[in-house]
Formats: C-alpha cells, sequence, structure tokens
C-alpha cells in the first residue's frame, strides 16, 4: 500500500487521517493543496513529506508554465516558501524543495515549460532514490537484528512515512526478509498514534509479529526483559549527531540507556542538517491542543485547561546506540564521525 502515488499527471496520497479503518486516496494537482495535505497530515513521516514537496513544485512549475521567466521564478520562490513553511521540523521537506529549485535555477536558457517537465522527472527521480535508498537503510540495519529479536519502536517510520519500505521498519523488513524472527512492540504515540493506527497496521498486514503497547509501558517492559533494541526515526539530525524525532523518543531513548538496550535511529542522508551545530537549534513544531484535549471529536479534557503540545523532541547524540544510513552505520555518532563519514561517502548536500 503506497502512501504516495504519481499517476496520469496526479499525485494520490494515501490519506493517514484515516488509517486503519478507511482506505481512501485523495488527488493532488494543485501545489497549494498539496502544502495543506502535509499540513493536516493526510501525508507524514520526514521521507514522505520531502517527496510530497517536490511533486508540489513540480505542479507549482507546471501551473506557471506559461509565465515569463521572471514571473516563472517568483512563483516559485512563492511555492517554495508556502511548502517549507508546512511543517518546520522535519528537514527532508526543504531538502527536497531546495534541491528542486536548484535544478531549476540550473536550466539557463530553457522556458518554464521546459523547466516544469525536467521538474516532474526530478521529482520522479527523489521518489525513486526514497525507496532505494531505504532499502540500503533496511540491509545495512539487518545486521544488527539478532535472531529472535523483540524490537520496540516509536511513531511510524515505514513505509507509510517514506516514499516505500521505510526506514525504522525497513531495517525490521530487511531482517525478516533475511529470515530472522523479529517480534515489534509498538508505542502507541500519543497524541496522534502513529504506532497503534499505523505501524501496527503497516507490520500486521506484511504478517510481521506486532503488539501495541501505551506509550507509559515502555520502562516497564524494558525491566522485564521483553525488549531487546529500540529503533526509530528521525525528522532531522544536527552535525552533532542530535537527533529529532517524534516526541517520546527522548525518554525512550534514556530507559533504553538506563536498561543497558541498544538505541538505534535509521535515517538517509536527507534528514541530516549540517547547518546546525547541535539539536538544541531543531525547530520543534508544536500541534494544536485539539489533539489533547479531545480523542475522535470527543472532549476529554476539561475546558480551559492549559495545553502544551510539542510534537518532536531531540535525542542528544550520546543516547544513540548508531545511526543507520544509506551508506553504513555510524557507531556513538559525534561531529567528527559525522563529518568524516560524509566526507568519506562523497556527500555532496544538493
Ligand atoms: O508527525 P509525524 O507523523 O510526521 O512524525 C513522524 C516521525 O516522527 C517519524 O519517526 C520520522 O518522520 C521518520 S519517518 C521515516
Amino acid at each position: 500500500m503506497d502512501a504516495i502515488r504519481f499517476e496520469r499527471n496526479k499525485l494520490l496520497l494515501l490519506d493517514q487521517r484515516f488509517l486503519p479503518t478507511e482506505v481512501i486516496y485523495l488527488e493532488y494537482s494543485d501545489w497549494r493543496t498539496a502544502a495543506n495535505a502535509i499540513k493536516d497530515m493526510v501525508v507524514r513521516g520526514a521521507p514522505a513529506i520531502g517527496a510530497v514537496a517536490a511533486f508540489a513544485i513540480a505542479m507549482a512549475a507546471d501551473e506557471l508554465k506559461n509565465a515569463d521567466a521572471t514571473a516563472f521564478f517568483s512563483g516559485m520562490t512563492m511555492a517554495a516558501a508556502g511548502l517549507k513553511s508546512a511543517r518546520p521540523t522535519a528537514v527532508n521537506l526543504a531538502w527536497a524543495v531546495e534541491r528542486m529549485l536548484k535544478v531549476a535555477k540550473s536550466q539557463v536558457g530553457s522556458s518554464p515549460a521546459q523547466i516544469a517537465g525536467i521538474l516532474l522527472m526530478e521529482a520522479k527521480q527523489i521518489a525513486q532514490e526514497d525507496r532505494e535508498i531505504n532499502k540500503k537503510i533496511g540491509d545495512f540495519g539487518a545486521e544488527l537484528i539478532p535472531d529472535n529479536a523483540r524490537v520496540l519502536t516509536h511513531c511510524n517510520a515505514g513505509a507509510l512515512a517514506t516514499v516505500g519500505y521505510g526506514t525504522a521498519l525497513g531495517v525490521i523488513r530487511s531482517a525478516v526478509a533475511a529470515g530472522k524472527q523479529v517480534s515489534v512492540y509498538a508505542d502507541e504515540t500519543r497524541p496522534y498514534l502513529q504506532g497503534s493506527r499505523l505501524t501496527a497496521w503497516e507490520l500486521s498486514r506484511e504478517n510481521i509479529s506486532v503488539t501495541i503497547i501505551a506509550d507509559n509501558m515502555a520502562g516497564f517492559l524494558m525491566k522485564q526483559k521483553k525488549i531487546d533494541l529500540v529503533i526509530v526515526g528521525a525528522d532531522r539530525i544536527a552535525a552533532n549527531g542530535d537527533a529529532a524525532n517524534k516526541i517520546g523518543t527522548y525518554s525512550l531513548a534514556v530507559l533504553a540507556a538506563a536498561h543497558q538496550l541498544p538505541f538505534y535511529v535509521a535515517a538517509p542522508f536527507s534528514t541530516f542538517d549540517l547547518t546546525l551545530e547541535t539539536g538544541e537549534e531543531i525547530p520543534i513544531e508544536e500541534r494544536c491542543e485539539t489533539e489533547l484535549t479531545h480523542f475522535y471529536g470527543k472532549r476529554i479534557a476539561p475546558e480551559g485547561v492549559g495545553c502544551y503540545n510539542p510534537s518532536f523532541d531531540v535525542t542528544p547524540a550520546n543516547y544513540l546506540t548508531a545511526i543507520i544510513t544509506e551508506a553504513g552505520v555510524i557507531y556513538c555518532p559525534t561531529r567528527d564521525k559525522l563529518q568524516s563519514f560524509f566526507k568519506e561517502a562523497g556527500y555532496d548536500r544538493r
């Protein structure tokens, strides 16, 4: 079940707000409505929103294809800003938009119509690369998963959060494909329930053993020795290895350290933001308070109480056993290790 499809010149998004009870695809051909789909969580997950933003930039170019060059580029700049502001934490969004703009600007002498065609190809390329990258992450990560592993994950870093295969769940998929027995505990992931709604749905459809727990149960399970390792995705990783991910990830990392359990982050290069020295600089999205005060439209908290709803937290690098990327595994990440890893991988941040 693809989260993102591009068919007959239309972007189709699986509406994740209604999973697991309803499987509905919504159609997009305008960048503004695609930006709203990102904002409203029709599509979510760092690599997935990056890919959608790339298609949205291609849609903006198509809309402007009959404009003159000045109007074309000023329209593109406006679309880029609108898309980038849709969600602030996952850097894959800005990364994809910047990559698309760079391609547009490199087409000196081409008409807006020609550039629009090239941008659509680039968006397809970003989507295709994401699948391939996730498979590579999966294969590197699978080496770290012992047979019969009981793995705890948080939020959804699966096929639904990417163009396909997933990052953290991709590692689990690859371990299973390699013949290992893996059973997964999925944190339900309050308040938006990406774990119980999405991760549990995605894994159970593939017959990968999955058990939902409430977020506050993880420590108890670790103490009971029911968990062998934790693996999560990331939304933005700073130059020193500090990693932002769904709220609750930091608590899990602290718990894992207290129980001497490995704690892995699986993420593509597009999730790294080497312009930020530390995780302190990562912008943290705050979402609306009804996510806390209401449940499926019904109020569950008293009227008038204060609410604070940060959607992400930052896990300091010293809590990470390793970061699993498409070019290999960075153990005990530090600024120096990240720097030499990227240098060796010849990573050119496009
Ligand atoms: O708010 P969401 O659902 O977009 O948050 C998603 C996460 O935190 C994921 O773990 C992260 O984006 C990695 S997805 C491969």
